[in-house]
Formats: structure tokens, C-alpha cells, sequence
């Protein structure tokens, strides 16, 4: 017999386990050994967990590919995977730890489109006629200690009132339900819209058939999308939920905060708020200040 047939070479899970950690060893960034290494350990061991058979990976690897063979630049099926599987979430929470006081981020999700138009204090954002009730969402952008801050940016985006993202509605071609709007001195913004409706994930692909064959459902509670950017500050990416939604507790991506949740008021005569906006009753405010935590050295 050669010496190379008797040579020990790694013949149980375990021994494979350490010696695909042991090829990383010279990995020369010291970051990236430390990810790759703790991703195979743990990758090894739900393997071993679950007693993986090779038919169960083969639908795992079918899986990937269709949630890969999904993705083009308006649908992205693996950031839904992540959102939806409570990664995105966790590595919001690592990545975003705050000052007390500082608005607190969540969930980026996969419908933001870069290039939304520039708006002007008290500009719609409503393109599309989609027939919901008209809502003044304004407030403040403000630093740790209530001043305002000025030149602040808010770049907002929401579903209309079908549930539908402008990026998911065939029958739209400009952007719909979007805008950037940018604070003056006294810190203040005003964004008319309509007001959030709860609306289902997409559910027609590889991320929806998960949720189905487990039991989960795919709402998400009514939420308007803000990512407010000032110089010297550190931006943050976040959504104000209506309080009245019925899914804030089963939020199909678990990106809901307590300190995100905002009353809408619905008037309907023609009150202070008509006034000060020039509203046609029925309509609904939102008043919600954002705090922005200085820049990180
Ligand atoms: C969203 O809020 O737009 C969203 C977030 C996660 C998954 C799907 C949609
Ligand atoms: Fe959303």
C-alpha cells in the first residue's frame, strides 16, 4: 500500500469541521478569518443539529437559486430572505447602537430607489392617485440637546394606498411616493401624502413560498420610510408606524420600536390643522422629531 493511502486524513464531520477552519488560518485579514471561520462553525454544527440529509441541502441549494434567479434591479429577493429571517435586524441592532434621546433605526428593506425628487417644505409626495386619505407628517430634525438642525435631508419613501410600491405597479414609470426634503433654520420639514396602509411583503417567490410552508404570515404594519442625513451627524434609516396597526406585534420583518410608533389623528372639520395647512377635511397629521446623534469620531 502507498504511504498516501495511510496516511490520517480527516475521515468524521468533526475532523472535516476542523480541517476546513484550519485552510483559513492564513486568511491575512484578520477581520475576515474571524468571519469566515465563525460562519463555518456554525454552518458545521446546524448541519450535525439537524442531521442534514442531502436532499434537504439540495432544496436548500434550489432555494438560493431562486431567490438569486429573483433579484434585478426592481425586485431583491435575498434582502427580503434577510429582512424576513430577522438578519437585517439583528445587524441593525449591532450596527446601530444610539445615544439615548437619538431616533433609533430599523429595517432598510428592499424598495428605497436612489434619485428621489427634491421637494419643498410642505410638497406631496402623492404622483399616482391611488385614494387615500391625505396626511401632513411634519416635525423637527433636531441634535441630542433640541436644537435644530439645519440643511438636514430627509429622503422619504412609502407604499401608496393599495399597498403597493411605486417599483411594484406596472402602470407607473416615474417614482411615486417619494421625495427628498430638506430642513430649513428652524430644524422643520412637512411631507404631504397619504396616510400608510399595512401591506403585504412580496409573497410570489422563493421568501413567500418560506413563510407559507411554515405558517407565517407576510404583513407588514403601515409605516412611512425616512433616511435623515445631516453633515457632522450620523444618519439614520428608519420608519414612523401608525399606533393603530394591527400587526405592530407580528411584523412579518420585526422592525418595529416602540420610540417609531406615532398617533394619526383623523380630522375631519375644519380645525387649527385645516388651517395651518390649507386641508380639505378629511385629512390626518402625523407630528414626529427626529434626533440625530453627532457624527462617530
Ligand atoms: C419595506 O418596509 O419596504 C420592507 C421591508 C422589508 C421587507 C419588505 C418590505
Ligand atoms: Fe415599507
Amino acid at each position: 500500500m502507498s504511504s498516501a493511502a495511510t496516511k490520517p486524513r480527516p475521515t468524521t464531520e468533526d475532523d472535516i469541521t476542523a480541517e476546513v477552519l484550519r485552510r483559513f488560518d492564513a486568511t491575512a485579514d484578520p477581520r475576515l478569518k474571524q468571519i469566515m471561520q465563525s460562519l463555518v462553525t456554525h454552518v458545521h454544527a446546524f448541519l450535525k443539529d439537524v442531521q442534514l440529509t442531502e436532499a434537504e441541502w439540495w432544496k436548500g441549494i434550489d432555494f438560493l437559486t431562486k431567490t438569486g434567479q429573483m433579484c434585478d434591479d426592481r425586485r431583491q429577493e435575498f434582502i427580503l430572505l434577510s429582512d424576513t429571517l430577522g438578519i437585517s435586524m439583528v445587524t441593525d441592532l449591532i450596527s446601530n447602537r444610539k445615544p439615548a434621546g437619538a431616533t433609533e433605526s430599523t429595517v432598510f428593506g428592499p424598495f428605497h430607489r436612489e434619485g428621489a425628487p427634491p421637494k419643498k417644505y410642505g410638497d406631496s409626495i402623492i404622483g399616482a392617485d391611488r385614494k387615500g386619505t391625505i396626511t401632513y407628517m411634519a416635525g423637527r430634525v433636531l441634535d441630542l440637546n433640541g436644537n435644530p438642525i439645519a440643511g438636514a435631508e430627509l429622503d422619504v419613501w412609502q407604499a401608496a394606498a393599495d399597498g403597493l410600491y411605486d417599483v411594484q405597479d406596472s402602470s407607473l414609470q416615474e417614482m411615486n411616493m417619494r421625495g427628498k426634503f430638506t430642513t430649513g433654520a428652524d430644524g422643520r420639514y412637512l411631507v404631504k401624502t397619504t396616510r400608510p396602509v399595512a401591506y403585504q411583503i412580496p409573497s410570489d417567490g422563493p421568501v413567500g413560498k418560506m413563510l407559507g410552508a411554515t405558517n407565517r404570515h407576510p404583513w407588514r404594519p403601515a409605516h412611512v420610510h425616512f433616511v435623515v442625513s445631516a453633515p457632522g451627524y450620523q444618519t439614520v434609516t428608519t420608519h414612523v408606524f401608525d399606533s393603530v396597526d394591527k400587526y405592530l406585534d407580528g411584523d412579518a420583518v420585526f422592525g418595529v420600536k416602540n420610540s417609531l410608533i406615532a398617533e394619526f389623528p383623523l380630522h375631519t372639520t375644519q380645525d387649527e390643522a385645516a388651517q395651518k395647512y390649507g386641508a380639505e377635511p378629511p385629512f390626518c397629521t402625523c407630528d414626529f422629531d427626529f434626533v440625530l446623534a453627532p457624527a462617530k469620531k
